[in-house]
């Protein structure tokens, strides 16, 4: 890369195989000799921390609004400790999740999606967006139900519907999620390296 990095971030459903394939992506670009870090949000900086022990499990979650307002802080440090300064040096950044988790998933909770964009207005764009698309259907089977199965479905139903839109407005790549781990890191690098302006 040039003196200036890239971003990429890639999303998807709890379950789709995500963190696998951002990992798989780092490693594959690194072989080609592409100076490429794995980061993940939540981040490892205190709000980050804060969310995995408070926020993500348990009976006695925040509300939406605290969710999203706790995510939108925590990205604010990620890309100010380390999204910016790594790309500042010319490196590939691959987040495992960034603002479009928040669209997705606190927008399926409720929230208007125009507010989430406002408090996330610090989160620079990224250049690459990925979606790993995995049926909701399977997504459930591979996670411990939380609540009931049908519950857990509905809510995979409706974070993915979110997810969509921005498949169909451009922002996010949609990667087929279904084939092999191999198959769908193919695909990812690919698509990462098009993106480039590499194709293979
Ligand atoms: P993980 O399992 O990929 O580490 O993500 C943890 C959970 O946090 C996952 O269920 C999605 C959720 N999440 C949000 O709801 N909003 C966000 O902005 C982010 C980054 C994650």
């Amino acid at each position: 890369m040039g003196a200036r990095g890239f971003f990429i971030c890639v999303e998807g459903l709890d379950g789709c195989g995500k963190t696998t394939q951002t990992k798989l992506l780092v490693r594959r670009l690194r072989r080609k000799r592409y100076d490429a870090i794995y980061t993940a949000e939540p981040s490892r900086g205190k709000i980050g921390k804060f969310i995995k022990r408070h926020c993500l499990h348990g009976e006695k979650r925040v509300s939406s609004i605290i969710e999203a307002l706790l995510f939108a802080a925590d990205r604010f440090e990620h890309v100010e400790d380390v999204i910016v300064p790594a790309i500042g040096k010319g490196k590939i950044v691959v987040s495992d999740r960034y603002v479009y988790s928040s669209l997705a998933y606190q927008g399926a909770a409720g929230l208007d999606l125009e507010w989430i964009e406002k408090v996330n207005e610090h989160a620079i764009h990224p250049d690459l967006a990925f979606f790993i698309d995995v049926k909701p259907e399977i997504v459930v089977k591979r996670l411990k139900p939380k609540k009931s199965v049908m519950e857990n479905l509905q809510t995979q139903q409706k974070v993915r519907e979110v997810y969509m839109k921005f498949v169909e407005n451009g922002e996010l790549v949609k990667i087929d999620g279904n084939g092999s781990v191999q198959e769908v890191a193919e695909s990812i690098l690919k698509a990462a390296l098009k993106g480039f302006g590499k194709a293979v």
